[in-house]
Formats: structure tokens, sequence, C-alpha cells
């Protein structure tokens, strides 16, 4: 039986792993799998290529090697920022972020709310920016940390990271950025932006799932997350993961040379894509800013229709892509990254991100146009949603995140369900 051929566009959700990265772990699984702080050489030979992936991370984000804490996971890195922050100024109980972080960050939240800690999530715009100036009126005397997504998953809108860490700095809160849909796609410098705590995830490029980064700026007062060991210069306890940070290390080098590419032949096949789709299907939408936004992802509204439905039909086709709704109890949840950005429930339950990626061809967004109209149509002609609908109106989106926090001890499963 041949299998079906894939036509991947959930780049932003996690990456195919890299062929050379394989090959450049291989030798860690099968016979260099000592410790690397063992005494004898063949656990000490190991400790080379681990310096040698820590300083081509390094280079990839223009830090010191000293800089870097390998982690388990991008969501790691966000609770060991946040969590150290935390413990290091004991006096100050507030952290700010915003309403549209990856789950990672509005979870965490909302677990220290229920401890007793204060957390404000900024609102945005309609085309998902942030206002700055909101941001800086945000901050308190007792603020611990600023944390803030460089990059947004859903609609790839980007943040002026720059300007926000000056904003930081000018008031002495430490500054920590999710950046980890930004590698490959934005250069990343880590001194010139000014952050001080800044996260990665391996397996968003084309490294293995599992393996992450934090960057701690020098002189950044840091409490471990996870305590025991003294590895990671006592940063993050726990035997390295050398297979996968070796992976990293690759997928680092890699990410620096296709940079141009993500700008260049992605974007173009991504504006082709977005083009496209929107005028050929009725009553379709660009969800985000069209210009300052990541090259490879696409967030389009279909209304009338659910994403759900749609991601059902396109899966039967060989066809991945990714909807922010989350399915609770039967029913589905729009994304609250559309939500925060004031798109009624309805066109946001109708929402599809289409991430791309190096491994796309121009065949594959062929394929996707070829087939997209027609579904949406057949969906179209069976859906109850019309435009008369009532929830069609405009959507106050802060009402609804108030609500939403006001019953977080019942939510907590709806929010871990959001989109990658
Ligand atoms: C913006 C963002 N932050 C954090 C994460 C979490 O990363 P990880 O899956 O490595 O925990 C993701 C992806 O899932 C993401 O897109």
């Amino acid at each position: 039986m041949t299998e079906q051929p894939l036509f991947y566009f959930d780049n932003n959700a996690t990456t195919r792993v890299a062929p050379e990265v394989v090959d450049a772990m291989l030798p860690f699984l099968r016979d260099q799998w000592g410790n690397a702080s063992s005494a004898y050489q063949f656990g000490r030979r190991v400790a080379k290529p681990l310096d040698d992936a820590r300083a081509k991370l390094a280079t990839l984000i223009n830090a010191d090697p000293k800089e870097i804490v390998f982690t388990s996971c991008g969501t790691e890195s966000n609770n060991a920022a946040i969590h150290s922050a935390l413990v290091t100024s004991p006096g100050k109980r507030h952290v700010l972020t915003t309403a549209v972080e990856h789950s990672a960050n509005i979870n965490f939240g909302e677990f220290l709310q229920r401890r007793g800690f204060e957390v404000t999530y900024l609102p945005v715009e309609p085309d998902g920016s942030l206002d700055i100036h909101v941001l800086d009126q945000s901050i308190r005397p007792d603020t611990a940390i600023v944390s803030i997504m460089w990059a947004n998953n859903e609609t790839g809108v980007v943040f002026p990271i720059e300007e926000i860490a000056a904003i930081c700095r000018s008031r002495g809160v430490p500054f920590h950025t999710d950046a980890v849909q930004v590698p490959g796609k934005l250069p990343i410098d880590v001194k010139a932006t000014g952050v001080d705590f800044l996260s990665l995830s391996g397996h968003k490029l084309h490294a293995p799932k599992g393996i992450g980064l934090l960057y701690v700026k020098r002189k950044t007062r840091f409490q471990p997350y996870i305590i025991g060991g003294h590895q990671e210069r006592g940063r993050r306890a726990g035997t390295e993961n050398v297979p996968y940070i070796i992976g990293f290390g690759r997928a680092a080098e890699l990410a620096l040379e296709r940079l141009n590419e993500e700008n260049t032949r992605i974007r173009a096949l991504r504006d082709r894509l977005e083009e496209t789709l929107i005028r050929l299907i009725p009553n379709s939408y660009r969800n985000g800013d069209r210009e300052s936004r990541l090259p490879n992802t696409s967030n389009i509204a279909f209304d009338f229709v659910e994403a759900e439905a749609i991601l059902l039909m396109l899966d039967q086709l060989g066809i991945c892509a990714s909807s922010g709704s989350a399915c609770t109890t039967g029913s589905v949840d729009p994304s609250h990254v559309l939500t925060a950005m004031g798109v009624n429930p309805r066109r946001a339950r109708g929402s599809v991100r289409f991430s791309l990626g190096v491994y796309n061809s121009d065949a594959d967004v062929d394929f996707l146009i070829q087939h997209l109209p027609d579904l949406i149509a057949r969906l179209r002609a069976i859906s109850p949603l019309d435009a008369a609908h009532p929830d069609n109106d405009r959507y106050d989106p802060r009402a609804a995140s108030r609500s939403r926090r006001h019953d977080h001890d019942t939510t907590v499963a709806t929010a871990s369900d959001t989109i990658d």
C-alpha cells in the first residue's frame, strides 16, 4: 500500500527533524553515549561536542555561550524565567504579559494568580499589535518581570522587542521574551535588542521535541526552576540530553543558513497562498497585520464555516494545518489570540492557520489552492451559519478575557488545549 503524500502547513506547531540534524545526533545515540560530567575519558569525550553545540546556539542569537541554559522545551524556559524573577525579588508579586501569549505563559500566569500573585494580560489592537504606551503605563513598582512573546504562533504578528526591552530597562524591570517562533525566520540578536531572558524550542527549528534553551543575560540574578545536580553551571539540574543538544546545535547552524530562504522563497509562497485563497474564496479575511509578521505564517478566517470541519476535510487529503479553537465539553472555544484582537467568536471559529517551512514547495501550495475553495463551498452549502447571526456583531474581548479569568479554576483544561 502506498502512503498518502503529506502536505504539511503546520510548521509553527512542530517541524520535521532535518536529515542533517539526525545525522549529527546518531553518533551520540549509538556510540558516544557517555555522561559529560564523568571523570573518565569516555564521558568527558562528549563535553567538547556539547560545548560546540552551545556555541552554535549562542551564535544563532548573538549571545555568549555561558549565557545559554539548556532546558527540556520552550514551556520550561518560559516558566523558568518568570519563576526566577519572582523568587529573586520576593517583594514583587506582579507579572506583566499579554493576552495573546502561548498557553505556556497564559496558564502559568493563571497558576500564579491562584497562588496570590497578580498578572496583567495586556490587550492587543485589532491587527494584533501591542500599544507600547499601555505597556509602559502598566509597569508597576511591584512588577517582577515583563514577559512578552517576540512573534505570535497563531498569527505570526511580531512585537517591537527592542522598544519593549528599552522601556523595561528604563524602568529597571527584567524582560523575558518567548522567541520560540522566531529562529530561522527573523534574525535574533540578544545584545542589540537588550533582552534579559529569551526562550527557544528545538522542535520549531527542525531539531527534535524535548530540547529548548533559556538565554540568561550575564549578571542577571537567576534562581533555577529545576533543582538538583550542578549541570548548566548550576542553573538547570539534570544530566544533559547530549544527542538532542547536539541536534539543536546543528539545527541552529541550519536556521542561520536558511534565514534568507525563509524571507524570500517561503515569504513569496506564503503570500501567494494567502492572496490566492482570499481572492478565490468569498468572505475570507486575513487575521493580523500584513507587514509586521513572520514570513511563514498566514491566518485566514473563512466566514460561515467551522475551522474544525475544514481541518478534518483537509486531513483526508493529507493536508495538515491548525486552528486556535479548542474543543471543550462538546463545544468549540474560539482562539484566545483572535478573541483578544476583537475578532468575533464566529469568525474566530472559522479561522485556520497555515504555517510554511523550508520543506514546502510550489506544488504543495498549488495542491492546497486547488482543493480549499471547493471544500469551503461544499461546507458552506451545508452550514447552518449565515451572515444574519447575532454573534457576527463586534465582540468585546476585554469583557471576555475578564470573564475567562474570573472563571480560571474551571478553564484550565480549555486553555491548555490552545494551539502550538
Ligand atoms: C510561542 C510559543 N511559545 C512556547 C511554545 C512551547 O514550546 P514547547 O512545545 O517546546 O514547550 C510554543 C509551541 O508550542 C510556541 O509556539
